[in-house]
């Protein structure tokens, strides 16, 4: 029997970043800020916000300090005690009760298929939440939430991804989906190709969000090397499209591939507009510079 409520997610990070040399050499993308918080903690406040209750990073070498982030700093929130900075210490008292933290290593960067399996130990026999941490998504309902609520209402057994239209000439960057309708932001997935290189089946593209049963680990164990050499989720979920099905959520909000440099860019542009103490300040700096780039 499923739970009724999503428990566990996963979090690949364990990619070596080349798009974000060098910065990504060393410290992990997935702790660049977007306004002051890294990446990878919007992850975790959304997978809260969805209901989960664990979340499992995959890391791979100098990715420590993610793991980190979510724990308790005891020296530092002494200090701040001793200095009786309140708001700073309830800052932090919350972000290391925020979710439970746990990680594991793949230690070759075979594949996102692969950075998965990484974590069936952990999940045992119990439906998956998988958030690629580079994709930070904006919507009234997170987009975690909504596909839970998808994945619960169409019984526990189909799988749900998270979908959006991308300009077809950046088709070949995605998995890429043809589907039926099934209600009004639902369809039925028929077929799903991983970065197809020519006449992608449409320009439905999957974006870093899923919801799994568990039946996914038996289908990554069968996957060989795809796309790239690597072991791709994708292929998984191909064999999963007839039985026991695969649903599309389609998603409405705003999405920020912060791995990318002008996507992270733009996230923090976003973000920062935002907070109301950065709004009006930055709205002025903003158009100050466009006025001088344009002339
Ligand atoms: P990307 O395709 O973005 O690759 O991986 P990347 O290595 O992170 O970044 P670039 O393209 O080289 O700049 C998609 C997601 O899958 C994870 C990544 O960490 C990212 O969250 N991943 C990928 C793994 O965890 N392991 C892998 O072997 C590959």
């Amino acid at each position: 029997m499923s739970k009724p409520t999503l428990s566990k997610v996963v979090v690949p990070a364990a990619g070596l970043g080349t798009r974000f040399l060098p910065f990504s050499k060393v410290v992990p993308k997935e702790m660049l800020p977007i306004v002051d918080k890294p990446a990878v903690q919007y992850i975790a406040e959304e997978a809260v916000a969805a209901g989960a209750k664990q979340m499992l990073l995959v890391t791979s070498r100098n990715k420590e300090s993610m793991e980190d982030h979510f724990d308790m700093a005891f020296e530092l929130e002494a200090v701040l005690r001793g200095r009786k900075k309140e708001s700073e210490l309830e800052m932090l008292s919350k972000l290391s009760k925020l979710i439970e933290v746990a990680s594991v290593r793949q230690q070759q960067p075979l594949g996102l298929g692969h950075a998965v399996l990484c974590a069936k130990p952990w999940v045992g026999d119990e439906p998956i939440g998988v958030m690629l941490p580079d994709d930070l998504l904006e919507a009234p309902t997170p987009c975690m939430r909504s596909l839970w609520e998808c994945f619960a209402r169409f019984g526990h057994s189909m799988g749900v991804v998270a979908l959006m239209e991308v300009p077809w000439e950046k088709t070949h960057q995605y998995g890429i989906v043809s589907a039926e309708r099934v209600e009004e932001g639902v369809v039925r997935i028929r077929s799903i190709v991983e970065k197809p290189p020519s006449n992608p089946p449409s320009n439905l593209a999957v974006i870093g969000r899923y919801m799994l049963p568990p039946t996914l680990f038996g289908e990554l164990e069968k996957t060989g090397r795809g796309a790239g050499g690597e072991i791709q989720l994708t292929d998984a979920l191909a064999r999963m499209v007839d039985a026991p099905g695969l649903l599309g959520y389609l998603f409405k909000g705003r999405r920020f591939d912060t791995g990318d440099k002008l996507g992270f860019l733009e996230a923090n542009v976003a973000y920062a507009l935002k907070r109301p103490e950065l709004r009006a300040p930055f709205l002025a700096y903003l158009r100050q510079l466009l006025e001088t780039e344009s002339t």
